[in-house]
């Protein structure tokens, strides 16, 4: 089957598409700012932990990457005085609040100027054969992208900041979980297609699509559980050494960490978390959240298990094994809707183990996109016949061992920037991050 997302094939389709991608960068822009409006502008110019930007930071840099991408390359720029300030590359988060950056109404101003510049130009647009950069839109789903993935690390620094937390406007209410989701699903040896050749929305790094022959593995049905997770913190699976890499025995030592990221205990010895402004006893049902690489491979040799490889992940996420056939989401190739899974950041937390039947893969397995990113054993490499682009520092620079890859999206994330394809990666020691994990084995 295809993957091709969208193609340009008429003058109406073109036009249709020019309509398309404008409400989508329309409503992005509005959940960018819905999501800040219950933070005090002081505490957005706040470096809130050395591991974040300030949040006024990716406010800046998403306005700056659209010049960049969506301005420059058609003609004219706006505020190139803005490129060195809002360069990912030259400045390090923990010194952006160094910076000498715009005050909030001047950005404001900065980016309807931006975003007025961007439509003025895509409306005069040729999306067809020409350009790769903007045959059939994949500049602005590029940009879309860009702000989604901004919009999740706004959020994993809301609910790290001090003082006061987060206070969302609204949250969605979740389907509760079924306790009969668990265990493990077999997944038989034989050939899958990976990645993807579509160059209307998917990254570089999904490119290209290839065939892989994997042995028989099982694979966890869920991801692992808070009550799983659990088991592991009472019998010392932080004191344990031997079930440790030893970066992550130095990294636990060092920090003195005892638990996910977030939970506390209390006087009685009981365990609550929170995201963002709400707390709870630590819910048995929920996936286990905020662990880093390091726990998870901890975890898994606890437990006898190991973490999927990501080409296993994706195999169970994306292959029917009654037709061959590859999907684009694990539910199959419709978009997604609510009742699929725990996407769009408006539930502010993971949903309890269960609670979407309708986003079941082919194979068997529960919630792959969505709740929480799930760590696998893989280094973030390139696939077979990668190129780069548009530019290097989207995937290529960060192609190497330093870095894990993750897979499947979170709550936290934007519907329009997950796809069973979709690679994340981050350093094994990174846990403020939305992530979990689920297991497997070899048979
Ligand atoms: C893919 C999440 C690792 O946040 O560094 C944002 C996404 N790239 N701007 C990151 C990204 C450029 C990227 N991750
Ligand atoms: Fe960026």
């Amino acid at each position: 089957m295809s993957t091709e997302i969208l193609s340009v094939g008429s003058v109406t389709a073109e036009a249709e598409l020019k309509l398309h991608l404008a409400a989508l960068l329309d409503e992005a822009r509005s959940r960018t700012l819905a999501l800040l409006a219950p933070v005090p502008v002081a505490e957005l110019f706040a470096q809130q932990d050395r591991l974040m930007s300030p949040i006024i930071w990716d406010l800046g840099h998403i306005g700056n990457f659209e010049e960049l991408w969506g301005v420059r390359p058609l003609g004219g720029s706006i505020r190139p005085e803005y490129d060195s300030l809002y360069d990912a590359m030259t400045n390090p988060r923990s010194t952006r609040d160094k910076l000498p950056l715009p005050e909030f109404e001047r950005l404001l101003g900065f980016l309807r100027d931006v975003r007025a510049g961007l439509l003025e130009r895509l409306n005069r647009a040729d999306l067809g054969d020409g350009n790769p950069l903007l045959r059939d839109g994949y500049v602005y789903m590029m940009l879309l992208q860009h702000e989604y993935q901004h919009d999740e690390t706004i959020l994993a620094t809301l609910q790290l900041k001090l003082g006061e937390p987060y206070h969302p406007a609204e949250r969605r209410a979740l389907p509760g979980g079924d306790l009969r989701v668990g265990g493990m699903v077999t997944v038989p040896a034989g050939e899958f297609w990976m990645g993807t050749d579509d160059r209307s929305a998917a990254y570089d790094n999904e490119r290209s699509r290839h065939q892989l022959h994997l042995d028989a593995f099982q694979i966890g049905v869920a991801p692992v559980s808070n009550a799983e997770f659990m088991k592991f913190v009472e019998a010392g699976g932080y004191r344990r050494k031997e079930l440790w890499e030893e970066a992550g025995w130095a990294f636990v030592q060092e920090n003195g960490i005892v638990a996910p990221k977030h939970w506390e205990q209390d006087a009685d010895g009981a365990w609550h978390t929170r995201s963002m402004d709400r707390t709870e006893p630590v819910n048995p049902r929920r996936p286990v959240v905020h662990v880093c690489w390091h726990e998870a491979s901890a975890y898994c040799r606890f437990a006898g298990l190991r973490l999927p490889t990501e080409a296993e992940w994706e195999k169970a996420a994306s292959w029917n094994p009654a037709t061959g056939e590859q999907a684009i989401f694990p539910w199959g190739n419709e978009p997604f809707q609510e009742r699929r899974a725990n996407l769009d950041q408006l539930a502010f937390m993971a949903a309890e183990i269960g609670a979407y039947p309708d986003g079941v893969s082919a194979v068997g397995c529960h919630q792959m996109i969505g709740d929480v990113w799930e760590w696998t054993a893989s280094d973030f490499v390139p696939y077979p016949g990668f190129q780069a682009f548009p530019y290097d520092e989207y995937s290529k620079v960060f192609f190497g061992p330093e870095y894990k890859v993750l897979r499947g999206g979170s709550w936290a994330t934007r519907p329009g920037a997950i796809r069973n394809s979709f690679r994340n990666w981050d350093f094994p020691i990174r846990r403020q991050i939305f992530s979990g994990f689920r297991c497997a084995r070899d048979i």
